[in-house]
């Protein structure tokens, strides 16, 4: 998706801007830009193409100033060109705007101040926003005729707005598009993330929606749309920039898969307390409503979406709350029967998920809300009544992966906490609960241990153009995940299914051609069962590779190839399973030559609709 960064400083802003741009590269992008203001002009220099693409053609650090915007852009209303990409300006040249998210009036908009004689260049909506500050800057001040603008405004925005004549102010405006003020020494910035301004300062300003920013260098004030002044909080993150590098692996995605024992540990850090799960304020819910509730219902997209289809697994079995699962892009579209007695819990790595958001805020009409989230003052953690935080730290890759297992491992802790407060378990069955989530650190090393058979599979197998993942109960999720990980960074083919049901179809597809995925650690319900789905994929020529339990004796008869992952709890083992479907995806992935971090078509947060 779109990304922003802006500086306003003492000195050139030129570098700041373009690291802040690599920094954002993750998000996926079609084109970049950069503008900054210098003598009652603004110098642009911008292109379809990646960062360093388009650098080798405009040279993005010959730009010389102290004030200016950098944006990179995902096309939704437009073409990917070179006139298309931001910044946008008015017809006189004298305002500069790179946006993120849609303004959906902008046809009206457009047309009408298109008779007015207003020019327009590209077929982007954002440009509507440069010809109506224009407008208004007839008759107004810069920060009136932005907030005028805004009050003409539907749909999503983050913005960051320059006047060519008043080059020491930098302007911005959010409505449901994620957009953070970081406050420096002598300098000041606007970053559609926290990572990409991490390395100038961790001090943090998250913008709400319908709310300004007028930034000089040593100065923020922040007005409601009403031009009302606003005292906002300043958050200092703990990430460090460190945290957001490469550390020598060759990618983003492989460091992140390394860094699951941390981040579990992290997760699961000072939360349990003789033999209590405890959280932060911010949890925010009180336990006899916990004690009160009747149902749960869970919103996600992507990879959290098959976070919450194993939440479900543990609320129902060990928590014993009737659970349900909801695409959050469904949900808010349809009208779900809510109450006071329904607990909403939204996962969300990022955030900023904008169907997740939109969900969130249609169910916080009827019900109490939780979201289990990444990333500290995000939209979500902040729309929600109560958030646990996962500890992943940033994570940049675009396939996700430490933010699944940490999910997981939240959503296990808040599972502790709903059977303990509600007797669902006795004491016996928490503590080795507790003791079991408390190995998956170390027993976590041991599955990242096993990358050499994966890689020996990735080398053999990288060329199949399709595949199947197989798992019943919570392994079905991790099909689920396996396969959109394959498919996300590889672009390859994959299906994920409840192996149960391939008789009921996908048996068609298998043949000598055909790699199938079993996810299969030992467990008392369908562990046999899937036996005899090994057995038929096997008599059809199928190609096998099993994540098994270590100690399996069975499948290493059945399967070309076995991963072993080691034992514990069955809600439990799907932090453990995941991990090989990860590094294989990875590996083949990097066998294909893909841009793993940035996969064709892909954004790691989905800010628009
Ligand atoms: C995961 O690998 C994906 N890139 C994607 O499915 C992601 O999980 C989804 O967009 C939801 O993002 P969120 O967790 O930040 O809300």
């Amino acid at each position: 998706m779109c990304g922003i960064v802006g500086v306003v400083s003492n000195d050139n802003v030129n570098e700041k801007l373009f690291n802040g741009l690599a920094n954002l590269e993750y998000r996926g992008y079609d084109s970049v830009g950069m503008c900054i203001a210098n003598d009652s002009k603004f110098d642009i220099k911008k292109g379809v193409g990646k960062l360093d693409e388009v650098h080798k053609r405009v040279d993005f650090l010959k730009l010389n100033g102290t004030t200016g915007l950098g944006h990179c852009r995902w096309a939704t209303h437009g073409g990917v060109t070179d006139n298309n990409a931001h910044p946008h300006v008015d017809c006189r040249q004298k305002i500069s705007v790179v946006h993120n998210g849609i303004i959906e009036n902008y046809s009206e908009l457009k047309e009408d101040l298109i008779k007015k004689g207003h020019r327009f260049y590209s077929e982007t909506d954002t440009e509507v926003m440069a010809h109506l500050i224009e407008e208004h800057l007839k008759e107004n001040d810069v920060e009136n005729a932005v907030r005028l603008a805004l009050n003409q405004v539907d749909g999503s925005y983050a913005l960051g707005i320059l006047f060519a004549d008043e080059p020491n102010k930098l302007i911005a405006a959010r409505n449901e598009s994620p957009l953070i003020i970081g406050i420096g020494k002598n300098e000041n910035f606007i970053a559609s993330d926290v990572p990409s301004i991490l390395s100038y300062t961790n001090k943090i300003i998250y913008l709400d929606d319908k709310e300004i920013a007028v930034l000089t260098k040593d100065s923020h004030r922040i007005f409601d749309l009403n031009g009302k002044e606003k005292n906002k909080e300043i958050h200092t993150i703990n990430w460090t920039a460190e945290a957001a590098q490469k550390s020598g692996y060759k990618h983003f995605m492989l460091k992140e898969i390394h860094e699951q024992p941390r981040a579990i540990a992290d997760t699961l850090n000072g939360r349990v307390k003789n033999g209590n799960v405890v959280f932060e304020k911010e949890f925010g819910l009180a336990d006899e409503y916990l004690k009160s509730i009747k149902r749960i219902v869970m919103i996600a997209c992507g990879t959290s979406w098959h976070a919450a289809l194993i939440g479900e697994f543990m609320f129902e079995e060990l928590a014993k709350i009737p659970t349900e699962v909801e695409y959050a892009s469904e949900f808010r579209y349809r009208h779900p029967l809510l109450d006071n007695d329904t607990l909403v819990i939204a996962i969300s790595q990022s955030g900023e998920t904008a169907d997740t958001i939109a969900a969130l805020k249609e169910a916080k009409k009827y019900a109490k809300t939780l979201s289990i989230c990444n990333v500290m003052g995000s939209t979500i953690a902040r729309v929600s009544d109560g958030v646990v935080y996962t500890r992943a730290g940033p994570e940049i890759g675009v396939a996700s992966t430490k933010a699944f297992t940490t999910q997981l491992a939240a959503l296990y802790l808040i599972t502790i906490k709903l059977a303990k407060l509600r007797n669902a378990l006795n004491e016996k069955q928490i503590k080795n609960m507790i003791n079991s989530v408390r190995k998956i650190p170390l027993q976590l090393q041991s599955v990242l241990d096993e990358d050499d058979e994966i890689l020996k599979c990735a080398e053999l197998y990288h060329n199949k153009t399709n595949s199947l993942y197989l798992g019943r109960g919570v392994n079905f999720p991790i099909a689920l995940e396996g396969a959109l990980k394959l498919k996300e960074v590889s672009y390859v083919h994959a299906e994920g299914y409840p192996a149960a049901e391939m008789k009921h179809g996908p048996i068609a597809l298998i043949d000598k051609n055909m790699p199938v995925l079993f996810i299969a650690p030992h467990d008392v319900y369908t562990y046999e069962k899937v036996l005899g789905n090994i057995e038929e994929v096997k008599a059809r020529g199928g190609i096998i590779i099993a994540i098994a339990t270590e100690g399996d004796k069975e499948i290493p008869k059945k399967a070309g190839h076995v991963i072993y992952v080691p034992k514990t709890l069955y809600t439990l083992s799907s932090i453990l399973s995941v991990v090989p479907l990860q590094l294989l995806a990875y590996h083949i992935a990097d066998k294909l030559g893909r841009d793993i971090d940035k996969p064709r078509n892909l954004a790691k947060s989905v800010t628009v609709e």
